[in-house]
């Protein structure tokens, strides 16, 4: 192995290409922190690089701040945990004023959670969020009740979350992600109904409706009766969803559901999914998303794959 041509061969590059793209943006790696469980990214600043993340989804964001659910608000499960957090937050101004300009100065994307009770809710939050400086996308959650209509909500409903994405889609200049529920029949169905009214990418899925009661009590273990499960018990079921959406629509798809360590994001990543979020293992550990980059990149140095995105939809039947 003396001649130059030999020595090439040979050659292995030493660093991992974590980067990836989803639609038009692109990201430093594929680790995104999920709305709810990183507050607004700053707080996490003594505690975690913030530059390491690829980005940060803030806490959802109303148009006035919201108190949120009666505690007790989360309660552990064997498999994960259930939360009824009520979507407190301090309101999308507020966030303007006193959270961006400090979260912006860090090297991540950020994404703007948004929600809202009605249409014009969501869509006076994202005109609120098109003035300011910082924000790379727009992440619509639909696992909300429609007050305007009899408290169904968007995202079991195809043509109320076309209705919520279109006039969105209207209102924003920026790429526009939409949070699916993953309590659909068909996710194909719901995936396609969002990409027709315009959505940039899906991000799959939201927390389980699920109820916890306590035994000794009989009462339940949360303030708010009911809740959402997340954690590593529905890793497998959220990742057959990504799969599922991934046969039907062009868009791509951000994964999330469990994922606590690097050969999740594998599994998702070959399921269909351009990027992740991680969310519940924040509670097992603050630095879980910094710690998870570091992870893959060793995973991928380990299987020799110098490329991440070579991973998505590599997923064979
Ligand atoms: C405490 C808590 C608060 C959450 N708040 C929000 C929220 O405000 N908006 C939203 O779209 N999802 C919210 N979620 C859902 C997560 O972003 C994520 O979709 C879900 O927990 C599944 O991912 P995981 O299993 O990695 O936690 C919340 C989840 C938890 C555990």
């Amino acid at each position: 192995m003396s001649s130059p041509e030999a020595a090439r061969a040979t050659e292995r590059p030493t660093g991992v290409d974590l980067r990836v793209r989803v639609g038009s943006l692109s990201f430093k790696n594929p680790i995104i922190a999920a709305s709810g469980t990183f507050g607004y990214g700053i707080e996490f600043a003594g505690l975690v690089d913030l530059n390491r993340l690829g980005g940060i989804v803030v806490k959802g964001l109303s148009i006035e701040p919201m108190a949120g659910a009666p505690a007790p608000r989360i309660c552990e499960t064997p498999g994960g945990m259930i939360n009824a957090i009520g979507l407190q937050n301090i309101g999308v101004r507020a966030f303007v004023s006193e959270k961006l300009p400090k979260l912006r100065r860090y090297d991540t994307a950020v994404i703007a959670n948004v929600f809202g009770s009605c249409v014009s809710e969501y869509v006076e939050v994202i005109t609120v969020l098109e003035d300011s400086e910082g924000i790379s996308a727009y992440e619509l959650n639909i696992s909300c009740p429609n007050v305007e209509r009899g408290g169904a909500e968007y995202g079991t409903d195809p043509s109320l979350a076309s209705e919520v994405v279109s006039q969105a889609r209207r209102a924003a200049q920026r790429p526009l992600w939409v949070k699916l529920s993953p309590l659909v029949g068909t996710i194909g169905l719901m995936a396609r109904a969002v990409e027709s009214a315009g959505a940039d990418a899906v991000v799959v899925a939201n927390t389980y409706p699920a109820l916890c009661i306590n035994a000794h009590t009989r009462r339940s273990h949360l303030g708010s009766t009911t809740g959402g499960l997340s954690g590593a018990g529905i890793k497998p079921i959220t990742m057959r969803l990504v799969y599922e959406a991934g046969r039907v629509i062009h868009i791509p798809i951000v994964g999330l559901g469990g994922i606590a360590n690097p050969t999740d994001v594998v599994e998702y990543m070959a399921a269909g999914a351009s990027a992740v979020e991680v969310g519940t293992a924040h509670f097992v550990d603050p630095r879980a998303s910094e710690r998870l980059v570091d992870g893959l990149e060793a995973w991928c140095r380990d299987e020799n794959l110098f490329e991440i995105s070579r991973l998505q939809g590599s997923f064979e039947v």
